[in-house]
């Protein structure tokens, strides 16, 4: 599919990210195909990728924003979502960026400890307003994926913990500038075992009988992000499997009259429409190992380094026979390695290489270190 572009990705300065619109709007079909069959809402996590285009066909495909900082509230706002469609999620929420949030009137903050709770009734209160929240409650299941990115487990930083609730509604009592309009759950991403969601379904379940038997009307739940992508074929698997995905949540939430089913992704929705294009600059021989050195490193897509992440990497211009490479980048971090001995056609200074399903937590995650220039994106 790639190559099909060629000899446009062939007339800009790598490295840079290519996204695939067309894919994009395919993606954003299915899931919103799928997702309509309950009536789920679908809040798209801009954290993933916050670029205009993207934006703008999440806009299209009629879906919220689902935001966890002041800068993305705005973003999400200045680039058409409606206030309504907006949440705010973090467990770090500055003054500054409640207040803008506050000022903006958006849907519902997602809260995370007594602690934020006070404060945004403290500044409620000093504008006159009331805010909606969603208690971030901490359902104690494993997602079953890399630790840096599991958040659902008891000792995360995330979320209040269920022995927690209890003195929570109390203190709600106290707080007449909050809102309480429903309760807010993720558990990790790049999930790819769905009985992880089934689990996570009997947990909310759970609290939602608990908050029910306290007379608490949920008017949402909300069940977070999480569904994971095929790093290591991206061509068979273009589209997540969204079908799967949201039959499993019809069929193990309960869900009460009246009330709305929101989901928060990210990765899934744009994970596979996005590549990191790089030039290669050298090729070295080792002893045991042939380094094939990139224009682009960690601090394009950083997943690698940091995660230990597989990102699927092929060469576009040589159809040699294959040998065997490290792709590594021009970083001064031994980190600084995309793939260790990966099979590539006989690859030589000029080749171009694509680092595939990087739309997700790529460009968003670039950073300046060694003083690197933001790679440019460009839409297929
Ligand atoms: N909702 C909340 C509260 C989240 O924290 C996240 C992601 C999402 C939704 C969206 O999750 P998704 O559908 O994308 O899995 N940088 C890491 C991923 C960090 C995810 C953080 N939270 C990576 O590159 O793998």
């Amino acid at each position: 599919m790639l190559k099909q572009h060629l000899q446009e990705l062939q007339q800009h300065a790598t490295p840079f990210y290519a996204y695939n619109l067309d894919l994009l709007r395919q993606t954003l079909n299915s899931a919103r195909t799928e997702a309509s069959k309950y009536k789920y809402h679908v809040h798209y996590a801009l954290k993933a990728n916050a670029n205009a285009p993207v934006l703008a066909e999440m806009l299209h495909a009629g879906f919220g924003a689902d935001c966890v900082s002041g800068n993305e509230v705005k973003r999400a706002i200045e680039s058409g979502f409606k206030p309504e469609n907006v949440v705010f999620a973090g467990v770090g929420k500055s003054d500054a960026e409640i207040n803008y949030a506050l000022d903006q009137d958006i849907f519902c903050f997602n809260c995370e400890s007594k602690h934020e709770l006070e404060i945004l009734n403290e500044l409620a209160e000093a504008k006159g307003k009331t805010a909606r929240i969603a208690l971030r409650i901490n359902p104690n299941v494993n997602a079953n994926t890399h630790k840096y990115i599991t958040t659902g487990l008891e000792e995360n930083k995330f979320g209040i913990n269920a022995w927690e609730l209890e003195s929570v509604l109390d203190l709600l009592k106290t707080l007449p500038n909050i809102e309480l309009i429903g309760i807010h759950f993720h558990i990790g991403s790049q999930i790819t075992d769905l009985t992880v969601f089934k689990n996570l379904c009997t947990r909310v379940n759970e609290f939602q009988e608990w908050f029910v038997s306290r007379n608490i009307t949920l008017k949402h739940i909300n069940v977070g992000g999480g569904l994971g992508v095929d790093y290591y074929n991206p061509d068979a698997n273009l589209v997540p499997d969204f079908e799967a995905y949201f039959a499993l949540f019809n069929q193990f939430l309960e869900v009460r009259p009246g009330q709305e089913v929101h989901f928060e992704l990210g990765r899934s929705l744009v994970a596979q429409c996005g590549t990191l294009i790089s030039k290669v600059l050298y090729i070295k021989k080792g002893i045991t190992t042939n380094f094939a050195i990139l224009d682009a490193g960690m601090t394009e897509l950083i997943r690698p380094a940091l995660y230990q992440s597989y990102h699927k990497i092929e060469n576009l211009t040589s159809d040699k026979a294959e040998e065997r490479y490290d792709v590594v980048g021009p970083i001064c971090e031994s980190s600084d390695c995309f793939g260790k001995a990966v099979m590539l056609p006989e690859t030589n200074r000029g080749d171009l290489v694509a680092i595939r399903t990087a739309g997700a937590y790529g460009e968003v995650m670039a950073s300046g270190y060694n003083l690197r220039e933001k790679a440019e994106a460009i839409y297929l």
